[in-house]
């Protein structure tokens, strides 16, 4: 099952409830929420207060990506706001496999994030853990950004892992994916893509989101 991603960050906030409905009925499956502290990223962008009434908004599970500095000290309040999928990054983490389960405790999906310049290999000893695994396919903390191409390596590198160590963790990509390279990122391995400006700002957002899902199949 593959599952296709519009990440908040790009919707217009000023008519949140119907950019949300929108989507919802064109056949996306998950909201991607993007959590910016302006300390582990050069940005900031909402809290568990905006989670909270976007899971009173849609029917959709809402997927948290948490871009913050010491991230288990708002897992619980990530979890009871409606999160449905949790990550946290292997970066700023020093005591990531008890971060792990700590989401899991919470009844939440477990995932780890990599950003684009760190090797799929630090996660040897994390894979059968995790739910999922984000990476990164641009630098963290905005939108709209371009796609960073060595990453489509890292995919078929971990999807590798993962067969040859017969867990089932996701693969999840985010940043700067479309129309033009979702094919080649679903066919390398990716279960959960995460899309904002291709999806938010397309002229036919309809149509766009029931193109993704005919090319990932
Ligand atoms: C970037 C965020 C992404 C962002 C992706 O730090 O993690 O989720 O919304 O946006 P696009 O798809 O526009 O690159
Ligand atoms: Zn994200």
């Amino acid at each position: 099952m593959k599952y296709l991603c519009p990440s908040l960050l790009s919707a217009d906030f000023s008519k949140l409830d119907e950019e949300l409905k929108e989507v919802e009925k064109a056949g996306a499956d998950i909201i991607h929420c993007d959590i910016m502290d302006g300390n582990f990223v050069p940005n900031i962008s909402f809290g568990q207060s905006v989670i909270k009434q976007v899971n009173e908004m849609t029917d959709l599970p809402l997927d948290v990506h948490l871009m913050i500095n010491e991230p288990s000290r708002y897992i619980k309040d990530f979890a009871d706001a409606g999160a449905d999928y949790i990550s946290v990054h292997y970066e700023n983490n020093f005591h990531l496999n008890r971060v792990i389960n700590q989401i899991k405790d919470a009844g939440v999906k477990a995932g780890v994030v990599l950003n684009p310049a760190t090797p799929v290999s630090v996660l040897t000893n994390v894979l059968q853990y995790a739910d999922f695994i984000l990476l990164m396919s641009v630098n963290p903390g905005f939108g709209g950004q371009k796609f960073i191409p060595n990453v489509l390596d890292k995919v078929v590198e971990l999807k590798k892992m993962i067969d040859e160590k017969y867990v089932t963790c996701k693969i999840e990509i985010d940043g700067g994916v479309g129309l033009e390279n979702i094919n080649e990122l679903s066919n390398a391995g990716v279960d959960m893509f995460v899309c904002g400006a291709s999806i938010f700002g397309a002229k036919d957002r309809i149509d766009t989101i029931k193109k993704m899902k005919a090319l990932i199949g």
